[in-house]
């Protein structure tokens, strides 16, 4: 299983990355129960709080770094969630990892996602000495793609056939990836 570790806190302009805990349901709630934003994501839409309770008891578990890592999105002033950056699918040896993020609808269209991921492809880049920084992204999934075309990202291909099972469905992604110069 590897290292087993407390999730780093990294502080941005507005926002503090940093660990979940169990406070974050309400939160978290407000993003994965949100039918309109789970359109284009990867498992399936919470359907009520016990649900994403269960969620929020795995992510504040401490992380194993090797693989995978998640982060609550929180208010730098009040601490609220407002949302998750994750990496996954992380190869130490090949220098590579994938990565996902959502925010609450409330808080939409002020940069908070640009400035959370800028700083989990500063983390993954600097303190893991990552290279390549994929994204896998529906391909109407505008304001996603948007995104990572800001952060520098370019299309890379796609669609990754069925490559997503959410539920009983399949999806079938654009691969999107940011090469970073060293
Ligand atoms: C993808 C998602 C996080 C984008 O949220 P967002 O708030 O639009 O993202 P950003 O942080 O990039 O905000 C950018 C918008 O804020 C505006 N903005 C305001 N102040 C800004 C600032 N200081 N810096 C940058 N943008 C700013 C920009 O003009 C931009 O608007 P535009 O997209 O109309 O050009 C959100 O739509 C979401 O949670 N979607 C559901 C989950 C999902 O699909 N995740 C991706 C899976 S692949």
């Amino acid at each position: 299983m590897g290292q087993v570790m407390r999730v780093p806190t990294l502080v941005t302009e507005r926002l503090r990355l940093r660990q979940f805990d169990l406070g974050d349901d309400a939160g978290l709630h407000a993003c994965l129960g949100d039918e309109r934003l789970l359109r284009y994501w990867d498992c399936p839409l919470s359907r009520n709080i016990q649900e994403t309770r269960g969620w929020v008891r795995q992510l504040a578990k401490p992380a194993t770094p090797a693989e995978s890592m998640a982060w609550a999105v929180a208010d730098k002033a009040s601490d609220e969630c407002l949302g998750m950056v994750n990496y996954h699918h992380r190869e130490a040896g090949n220098r590579r990892l994938e990565i996902g993020y959502i925010l609450r609808p409330d808080h939409h269209g002020r940069g908070l996602m640009s400035e959370a991921v800028r700083a989990l492809m500063r983390y993954s880049i600097d303190r893991l000495q990552m290279h390549r920084i994929a994204a896998t992204i529906h391909p109407d999934n505008a304001a996603s793609i948007r995104l990572v075309t800001r952060l520098g990202f370019e299309l890379e291909g796609g669609p990754l056939r069925d490559y997503w099972r959410v539920g009983d469905r399949f999806m079938s992604p654009m691969l999107y990836s940011f090469i970073a110069d060293r």
